[in-house]
């Protein structure tokens, strides 16, 4: 077939590449910054041009592709408006924040074509390295792909205390990874094994002039799938001072760091002894990952189970380049040595932990067979995703821990929205010192058994969910996704009597009328309500004996109808066309 000839050809050049370093002509692309508290992101297409003759179509926030690092304060509030000016609906969700679930840019906050979406909130995270992209149900992989994608980077007082590079694209480089598959019109694919173009900040064969001092990279995976082992040319050693969610207790010296998609890493590089003019090279030394992880020369158990496509491309098992880095003249005032110490990072303790949850993951071999085993579909516990079937309901400050076992070949970034959590151990040892921080994503290799804790706090709404799932993001889109109500101990139920209240509503779509269907006596006296996408009560009654509700007034769009009785309370989520 042609385009496998094209990606041959596009394969084999990318790989003298790589074993060539002298050919990387790109200056790296720094994103512009915003900061608050008014921040606007306009959704658009835009074009790249990456390959002679071939236009590449993209997506960007406020450009071309991937979008402003938002510069923001813990404590300060923002209100973004995000304008859609795609003719698909999109989302934005604000990764590793900690947010209330309506601006949470899941799913469920789906911002129609032509349309603003307007959260306004507080940061509350510590000083960390977090990102934004969309979250539309079967979506995510598509867009981000397509170049959405952008970062957050939060300042706080705790981190300002310390000498750390600071200055953003003078000492302090934000820097995405993402590797793409391009398709003979020069247009970025998905759901192929063939991502054999590796883009850094969007840009190919990238170099970045780094400062004759101590530099920091705030390091994100934004591919779709595949898992870096990050190091230097020289194998020289770095500082790890700095997982998803902030600081760790202290720079951890090493010459590796793993980065699964959603995974963000901060590190030091002293390029203080080096010589103005020297050259060395960021890799992945991909022919050192473990077999399981995709980016490894394989995965699967004996037979070569994953696509074709897998083992045609050079970056699976082999070490290449990221990033070329070109030594330059230091700064004013440049920082020369690393801080040997954090503030001690306090674990969250597990005394009078209020539950236990096991998530398991697992192919749907039984509709799929045994190629399922790497190729998916996977679920987690079973049950697919479902916009209106809430998979777990906590409450308002509970501490959980959540024990995920994967019974997979394929190793599973795990993410979590609303909180960061604290990885207790691995098959039972204390997790390696890397994960010992706040972290919102952790890779759960094959057969391998996760514990983690975390409190959600902050924020209880029993009608709007969080997202938790697989950040692979082909596996999000198949289904390897749940939500989680945290319920508020006053008005919200448990699971238990949830499930007690069964009711149903058609049509729905619906235009003018919802009927309302239910069994027993369970809706005497019920108060029903109806919520928009963004959690604003848009209608407030008693329960209609009829049970006919007229929703003429509403606008076209997405929204949830409640129904409170004495046992609990209840939603689903109706179209209004
Ligand atoms: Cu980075 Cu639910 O996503
Ligand atoms: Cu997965």
């Amino acid at each position: 077939m042609s385009s496998n000839w094209f990606f041959r050809v596009v394969s084999a050049a990318l790989c003298c590449v790589a074993t060539l370093p002298a050919n990387a002509q790109n200056p790296l692309l720094i994103p512009d910054t915003l900061v608050g508290p008014n921040i606007q992101l306009n959704v658009a297409a835009g074009t790249m041009n990456y390959f002679p003759g071939l236009t590449t179509p993209t997506l960007g926030y406020n450009g071309n592709i991937l979008g402003p690092t938002l510069l923001l304060n813990t404590g300060d509030s923002v209100t973004f408006h995000v304008t859609n000016q795609l003719n698909t609906a999109t989302t934005v969700h604000w990764h590793g924040f900690h947010v209330a679930p309506e601006h949470d840019g899941g799913p469920h906050q789906l911002i129609a074509p032509n349309t603003t979406w307007s959260p306004g909130f507080k940061i509350r995270n510590r000083a960390s390295t977090l990102w934004y992209h969309p979250h539309g149900e079967g979506k995510t992989e598509l867009q981000v792909t397509r170049g959405l994608a952008g970062f957050a980077i939060v300042r706080d007082a705790q981190e300002a205390a310390f000498a750390l590079p600071r200055k953003y694209g003078v000492d302090d480089f934000p820097i995405v990874l993402q590797s793409k598959a391009v398709d003979v019109l020069g247009q970025f694919a998905i759901a192929t094994h063939e991502d054999s173009i590796m883009l850094v900040n969007g840009t190919l064969n990238p170099y970045l002039n780094v400062p004759q001092q101590v530099v920091r990279f705030r390091l994100l995976n934004g591919s779709a799938d595949r898992t870096y082992w990050l190091g230097l040319s020289d194998n020289a050693d770095f500082s790890l001072i700095a997982s998803d969610g902030g600081l760790l207790s202290a720079p951890l010296v090493t010459n590796r760091v793993r980065l699964s998609p959603g995974e963000r890493a901060e590190i030091l590089v002293s390029f203080a002894s080096s010589t103005i003019g020297d050259s060395l090279d960021m890799i992945s030394y991909a022919s050192e990952l473990p077999h399981g992880i995709i980016g490894a020369d394989t995965v699967g158990l004996g037979a070569n189970l994953i696509g074709e496509g897998y083992y045609t491309n050079p970056l699976n098992g082999q070490d290449f380049r990221v990033l070329r880095l070109h030594v330059a003249a230091p700064t004013s005032n440049p920082i020369l040595a690393i801080p040997a110490a954090f503030d001690p990072v306090i674990p969250i303790d597990t005394n009078a932990v209020d539950e236990h949850r096991h998530l398991h993951f697992a192919a749907d071999t039984a509709g799929f067979g045994e190629v399922a085993l790497v190729d998916g579909p996977f679920h987690i516990n079973a049950q697919p995703f479902n916009m209106d079937s809430i998979n777990i309901r906590t409450q308002l400050n509970h501490k959980e821990i959540w024990t995920l076992t994967n019974a997979t070949r394929v190793a599973h970034p795990f993410h979590i929205h609303d909180i960061q959590f604290f990885v207790l151990d691995i098959n039972g040892n204390p997790p390696p010192p890397q994960y010992a921080g706040w972290k919102d994503v952790i890779l759960v290799m094959p057969e391998d058994t996760v514990r983690f804790v975390a409190v959600f706090d902050d924020f209880a709404n029993d009608s709007i969910p969080y997202m938790y799932h697989c950040h692979l993001l082909h596996h999000e889109d198949d289904g390897m996704m749940g939500q989680f109500l945290v319920m508020n101990p006053a008005t919200g139920a448990s699971d238990a009597v949830h499930n007690s209240v069964e009711w149903t509503l058609f049509p729905n779509p619906a235009t003018d009328e919802i009927q309302l269907l239910w069994k027993g006596n369970s809706m005497r006296q019920a108060k029903l309500q109806i919520l928009d996408s963004q959690g604003k009560i848009v209608l407030n009654q008693s329960f209609p004996a009829n049970g006919t509700v007229n929703i003429d007034g509403l606008s076209a769009g997405i929204y949830l109808l409640k129904v409170s009785t004495r046992e609990g309370v209840s939603v689903k989520k109706f179209l209004k066309r």
